[in-house]
């Protein structure tokens, strides 16, 4: 199936996609993963029922198995019946399936990638392909130095006399601190072009994510407050209600800090606080987050004992089950110090945040899952109407709310009625499902496509990666040092540890109830 992505989808195709993708086969490593199984696949099948996936697009899948184009057939339609979330529609299902290939064959093994070649050849020939691949790394982070090789000395990176392009997808975890994420960036460069490379953060594909700085630069009354002289402070919460959900291994080594605030958290904070780029292409938009990244005060030595606090979920309530703390989950260690919690105040020492405090929040297992950004403006310079009203006012908030209820809410005081002055906190709200009425697509859905049509706009560049690293590497490493206390425990289903309480309450300020 194929057609115009734009003309069948105007609202989830939004302004900028106005093309379908040119013929490509799309390669994935580690088609057997858990991410391949719950993200890419459904997104995959969306994409193709759309129509937003060009003809003859096909998909080959590359694991250690010993498996036949059926086997892995059989494998892609388990991962769709489990995660797609409505049953599989049996027409489309049989175009579905026959996109997809598989090749067997280790990652570190030459002969893999002679038998991809000839693979994506038989595949080029039956389905019409111009020689255009994507290639996705969502195998373990551990063998992606194999597979960028492989791909790079068959030729299959693209420094080949053939036509069409190459591209390679990566995905988190890049890197697991500033210097493993420079050899990443190196290893890449030896084949692939900055321009051929994608590295993905899921969140920059959210329509939420995507809307903030539609929101802030589509009209004209928020810019001008967007800065220190009306805005008292910024909240940037990742809450998560599940715990690490069978990943703890992965999660062991990553902690809260290496899993959501080098990427996602840091994203959001570059979007809300960027100089509105010159224009939305992906060099403007990237060159000013990059700036902003580059622009946070580090926190170095003492300076992250008093500016950042780090927790660990024990046991409690969760959904109104009773569940189980970080240290009992399988493939944690039981004296564990990873961080499950982390809250932080940061400046951005530029002309515009000069002073302003951002404070960031992210952790599991925490009362509810709720993703926000939240500018809170300063009180108004004068209070006229008494004391007792004066009391009664709060600060305007503009919340912006990512998910899981999509939408923004501005709230200010307003005058209740009756014959004295009392001042009521009061909503004015957005809802995207009230006013747009369709379900939004999945980030991956709107990054895959992306990467097929070869904007990497949503998509980090290797200095950005580098900059973020650069700033969360000293908190880690002071966490590091011996006898540095652990991380504080907080019980499941609650708001985290009280001691993320200080970093507010010192500045007079508190954490939304979210
Ligand atoms: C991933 C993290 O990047 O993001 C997970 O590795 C986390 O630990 C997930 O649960 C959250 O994504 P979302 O889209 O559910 O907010």
């Amino acid at each position: 199936m194929s057609g115009d992505y734009a003309t069948r989808n105007p609202l989830r195709a939004g302004l900028r996609l106005r093309r379908t993708p040119e013929p490509l086969a799309l390669v994935i490593f580690g088609i057997t993963g858990d991410l391949t199984g719950r993200k890419l696949l459904p997104s995959l099948y969306r994409l193709y029922a759309e129509g937003a996936l060009p003809t003859g697009f096909s998909m080959v899948g590359v694991a250690r198995r010993d498996w036949t184009h059926d086997d892995c057939r059989a494998m892609v339609r388990g991962a769709l019946d489990e995660h797609l979330g409505e049953p599989v529609n049996a027409r489309l299902w049989d175009g579905f399936a026959e996109t997809v290939r598989f090749c067997p064959g280790q990652f570190g093994d030459k002969a893999t990638y002679t038998r991809l070649c000839d693979i994506l050849e038989e595949a080029d020939q039956e389905r019409v392909h111009t020689g255009n691949r994507l290639f996705y790394l969502a195998a373990p982070p551990s063998s992606y130095s194999d597979i960028i090789e492989g791909l790079g000395t068959s030729g299959l990176a693209g420094m080949r006399e053939k036509p069409g392009w190459s591209r390679i997808v990566v995905e988190k975890p890049f890197g697991h601190d500033l210097p493993s994420a420079r050899r990443l960036n190196e290893e890449l460069a030896e084949y692939f072009k900055e321009e051929q490379v994608y590295r993905i953060d899921h969140y920059l594909g959210k329509e939420t994510v995507q809307n903030i700085l539609v929101f802030r630069l589509a009209n004209a009354i928020f810019e001008p407050v967007w800065n220190r002289r009306y805005v008292d402070h910024v909240q940037i919460t990742v809450a998560e209600d599940l715990g690490v959900e069978g990943r703890g291994g992965y999660y062991e080594e990553a902690g809260a800090m290496r899993d959501i605030i080098q990427n996602h958290v840091l994203q959001l904070l570059a979007l809300v606080a960027m100089e509105p780029p010159a224009g939305f292409g992906e060099g403007p938009v990237r060159d000013e987050k990059i700036k902003i990244l580059r622009s946070l005060r580090p926190l170095v030595g003492e300076e992250v004992d008093s500016a950042v606090v780090r927790g660990q979920y024990v046991s409690g309530l969760s959904g109104g089950e009773t569940v189980p703390g970080y240290r009992e989950e399988k493939g944690v260690a039981g004296d564990s110090i990873t961080e499950t919690f982390a809250a932080m105040r940061v400046f951005i020492d530029s002309w515009r945040w000069a002073d302003v405090p951002f404070y960031l929040r992210t952790g599991k297992r925490l009362a509810k899952r709720a993703t926000e950004v939240a500018i809170q403006f300063k009180r108004p310079p004068l209070l006229l109407f008494g004391a007792e009203a004066a009391a009664e006012l709060e600060p305007n908030v503009l919340a912006m709310h990512i998910q899981p209820d999509e939408g923004i809410t501005l709230k200010f005081g307003s005058k209740v009625p009756g014959p004295v002055v009392h001042v009521h906190q009061v909503n004015m709200d957005f809802h995207y499902g009230t006013s747009f009425g369709v379900h939004t697509a999945d980030a991956y859905e709107r990054l895959l496509i992306d990467c097929m049509l070869g904007d990497s706009t949503l998509f980090t560049r290797n200095d950005g990666v580098e900059a973020a690293w650069a700033f969360v590497d000293p908190i880690i490493d002071r966490w590091r040092t011996p006898d540095y206390p652990p991380p504080l425990p907080y019980e499941s289903g609650s708001w985290g540890p009280s001691g993320a309480e200080r970093l507010v309450d010192r500045d007079v300020r508190q954490w939304r109830r979210l």
